[in-house]
């Protein structure tokens, strides 16, 4: 079923472009209701209206707590008809309320492998850390931080000494393809949770997606040959 979305974000919004992106390609049956930011500035703002979405800045000074802000953001989000919450880059913590009013509906997407690094500074951790493989995780929000339920993760390899915007630059790419595609698989009614346990229900139409393949699948640096 076409899924109602509210995308909240903070920021420069390229995961909402993706997702702008795929639903124009039609491959993502969904609408984007609405993008809420809790920054004027958010150059998110500015593809919803290249995009001709409704779109909205609420500041969170102008409430008194982050429970009547975040009431705000319901009351938006409900009057706009969005049924699914998507953060994509939204840099505030959300409400038990918040959650409450959405629940099993909300999505986020993290740049890193949860549950290592999780925070602001996920792809930099990881590199700090001297992983050599990284990633992104889109996942369920429950009301503690980067820890709900793994929906789909992408490994992306790291290279030692290598500046930080090319291993974020890397990461991004793979976010803007698991993103849309954790989305179409909810639209679709084929993400189901037990626990913490999320599985994805093989496609209704045939169309099989092909077992898990011989590995290795990713090793980073690669293997050489005789190993
Ligand atoms: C992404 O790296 C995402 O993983 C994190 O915030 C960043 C948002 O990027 N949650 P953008 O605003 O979508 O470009």
């Amino acid at each position: 079923m076409t899924l109602q979305l509210a995308v909240l974000a903070s920021g420069n919004g390229s995961n909402l472009q993706a997702i702008l992106d795929r639903i124009a390609d039609g491959a993502l049956d969904a609408q984007v209701r609405l993008v809420l930011c809790n920054k004027p500035e958010a150059r998110a703002l500015a593809r919803a209206r290249a995009a001709g979405v409704a779109h909205l800045a609420l500041a969170p000074a102008d409430h008194p707590n982050r429970e009547s802000f975040d009431a705000a953001m319901v009351a938006a989000t409900r009057e706009h008809g969005a049924d699914t919450v998507v953060l994509a880059g939204y840099m505030r913590l959300l409400t038990p309320g918040f959650l409450a009013a959405f629940s099993g509906r909300v999505v986020n997407i993290h740049p890193a492998l949860l549950p290592s690094f999780p925070g602001l500074r996920g792809a930099a951790d990881a590199q700090d850390y001297g992983v050599t493989l990284a990633g992104c995780t889109v996942h369920f929000v429950d009301e503690q931080v980067d820890h709900g339920a793994v929906i789909v993760q992408a490994a992306v390899p790291v290279n030692a000494g290598e500046p930080l915007d090319d291993l974020k630059a890397r990461i991004h790419a793979m976010e803007h393809r698991i993103y849309p595609q954790a989305l179409q698989w909810l639209a679709e009614g084929r993400v189901r949770q037990e626990g913490r346990v999320v599985r994805v229900l093989p496609r209704l139409d045939g169309k099989a997606v092909a077992g898990i393949p011989d590995g290795p699948w990713l090793v980073w640096p690669p293997l050489e040959p005789g190993f």
